[in-house]
């Protein structure tokens, strides 16, 4: 593939260079020769970027950080893109396409871009391996400006590891996966993403492949166990669920007004009235109706609604289910330990009976009401 091998000669380009990077000053030359290939996608058309490398690279030496105020001078607010097209950097007919991203890093729930500085290190290795570094995430950890193309965002990012050598990423996954897994710095509540997607997993929701189970009853269209006609989603992304709350604005994972930078409101609290927005990222594709209807689990509603009749509120999806993937039981079942506790005899567990059976137990404890076993 021809990219592989531009990948390639930019890194020996990189090794030669670095060492001195004034030797860049004298890029002019460069960046109509050499460095010009180097330019490619949406940053590489002469025709929206009369300056070239400069919309990126200036001052005497072009030396640049991994930082995002050079980004946010195009893709902030309209005022400061104003001003690089005044200075003749960006074409100003091009200047109405490009997104504000400025404005979703500032969301309450983000990619910390904005707020952590000076950690990103140009060609550094991620998953990172030593455990009390920062965490970071730099608009250039996520996109390669030099190659990124409109619908491939993530086109030049390095980091799907094969053996011992780092190939470029080629799915969505891959990208979070090089600090949302194995990474030795995780936040100490965070977990292993790609342990949770496995697909050798009892259950997991079908992002790095298609799921486990042959019917899930609550799935609403397009969505569907496997795709068995053209137009079917068998299999989702990160970005199903992680991503802008806004549907009309920039996509992405950059900032959310819902917690857990999700797309839609998602309650993971105890003792909840239930209502099509506490859920609403569940019943996006899950029937509520299926599920309140007990079709799936025959105590559902019980648990869900509470009992009205007795004033008590009902739970969360969260305290029996995991979102990514379960590593010990089907059915994406993973108890929430600050609910939910050992019964007497010290048992916190989840049977199911077979696949698809609709029938198992639970051995646990949970608002004083023991289960030792309770069955369905
Ligand atoms: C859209 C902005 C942008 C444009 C245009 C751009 N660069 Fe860059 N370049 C960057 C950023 C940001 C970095 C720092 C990347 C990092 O720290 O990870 C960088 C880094 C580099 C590096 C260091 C190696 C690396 O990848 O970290 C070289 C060499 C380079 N650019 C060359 C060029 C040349 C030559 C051109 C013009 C042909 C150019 N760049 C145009 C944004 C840009
Ligand atoms: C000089 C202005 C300018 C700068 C600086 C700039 N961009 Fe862009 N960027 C653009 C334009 C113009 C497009 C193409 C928009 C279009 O036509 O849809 C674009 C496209 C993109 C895209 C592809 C998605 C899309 O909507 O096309 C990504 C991702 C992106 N830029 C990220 C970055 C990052 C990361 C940096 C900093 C390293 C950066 N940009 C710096 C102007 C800029
Ligand atoms: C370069 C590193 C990096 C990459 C790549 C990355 N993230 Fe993150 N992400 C972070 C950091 C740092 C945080 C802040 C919390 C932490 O340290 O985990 C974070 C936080 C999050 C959060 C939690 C936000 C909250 O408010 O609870 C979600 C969800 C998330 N990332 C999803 C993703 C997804 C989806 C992808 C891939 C599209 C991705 N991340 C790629 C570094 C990264
Ligand atoms: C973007 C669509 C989408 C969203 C959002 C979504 N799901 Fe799913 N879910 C699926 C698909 C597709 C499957 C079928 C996977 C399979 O065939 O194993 C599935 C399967 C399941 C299963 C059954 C897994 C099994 O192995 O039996 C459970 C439980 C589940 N989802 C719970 C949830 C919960 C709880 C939420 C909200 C936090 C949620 N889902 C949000 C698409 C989604
Ligand atoms: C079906 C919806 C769904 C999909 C698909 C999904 N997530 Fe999540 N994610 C959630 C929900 C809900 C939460 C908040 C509850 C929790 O922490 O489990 C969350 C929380 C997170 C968090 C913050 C908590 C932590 O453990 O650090 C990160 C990071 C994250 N997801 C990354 C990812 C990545 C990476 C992918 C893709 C490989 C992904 N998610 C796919 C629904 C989803
Ligand atoms: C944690 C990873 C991550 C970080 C950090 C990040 N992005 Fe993105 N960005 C993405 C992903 C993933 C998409 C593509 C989402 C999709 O297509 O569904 C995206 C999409 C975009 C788009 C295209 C939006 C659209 O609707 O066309 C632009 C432009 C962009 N990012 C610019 C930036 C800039 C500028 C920064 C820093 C200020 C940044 N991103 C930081 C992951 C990231
Ligand atoms: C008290 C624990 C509990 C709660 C709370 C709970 N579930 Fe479940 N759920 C289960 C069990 C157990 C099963 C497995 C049923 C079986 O044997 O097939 C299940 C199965 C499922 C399935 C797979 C079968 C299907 O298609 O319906 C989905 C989807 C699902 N639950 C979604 C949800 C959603 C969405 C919520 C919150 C609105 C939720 N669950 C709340 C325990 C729970």
């Amino acid at each position: 593939m021809p990219m592989s091998w531009l990948g390639y000669s930019w890194k020996v380009f990189v090794v030669l260079f670095m060492g001195g990077w004034y030797l860049f000053a004298g890029v002019p030359a460069l960046a109509q020769g050499v460095g010009n290939s180097k330019l490619q996608g949406a940053h590489g058309d002469r025709s929206a970027f009369p300056k070239t490398c400069r919309a990126c690279h200036r001052g005497m030496s072009m030396k640049i950080s991994g930082e995002e105020a050079v980004c946010l001078q195009c893709h902030g607010d309209s005022q400061d893109r104003q001003l690089m097209i005044s200075r003749g950097y960006l074409r100003s007919t091009r200047g109405g396409a490009v997104v504000d991203i400025d404005d979703q890093l500032r969301k309450p729930y983000n990619h910390p871009v904005l707020s952590v500085r000076g950690v990103h290190q140009g060609l550094e290795t991620l998953p990172e391996e030593v455990s009390n570094a920062a965490r970071h995430s730099e608009c250039v950890d996520c996109h390669e400006p030099h190659v990124v193309e409109k619908d491939r965002p993530f086109r030049g990012i390095s980091g799907r590891r094969i053996g011992n050598f780092m190939a470029d990423i080629d799915k969505e996954y891959e990208l979070c996966y090089k600090c949302h897994s194995s990474s030795a710095n995780l936040p100490s509540r965070a977990t292993n993403k790609h342990a949770e997607f496995k697909t050798t997993n009892p259950s997991f929701h079908p992002v790095e492949g298609e799921g486990r189970s042959q019917y899930v009853i609550s799935l609403k269209e397009p969505y569907n166990e496997r795709e068995d006609t053209p137009g079917d989603i068998s299999v989702i992304t990160c970005g199903s669920c992680h991503g802008n709350d806004d549907p009309n604005g920039p996509r992405g994972p950059h900032g959310s007004s819902y917690a857990g930078l999700l797309v839609q409101n998602y309650e993971m609290e105890d003792l909840r009235p239930e209502s099509p927005y506490a859920y609403a990222l569940c019943y996006n594709c899950h029937d509520r109706a299926s599920i309140l209807g007990n079709e799936s689990f025959s105590y559902h509603a019980l648990h869900i609604l509470g009992n009205p009749a007795t004033n008590e509120l009902g739970t969360s999806c969260f305290v029996c289910h995991d979102a990514h993937g379960s590593t010990k039981y089907q059915h994406l079942i993973r108890f929430d330990e600050d609910v939910v506790s050992p019964n007497e005899d010290d048992k916190l567990e989840y049977r199911a009976t077979g696949v698809a059976s609709r029938h198992g137990s639970c051995l646990l404890n949970c608002h004083d009401v023991e289960h030792n076993p309770k069955s369905y």
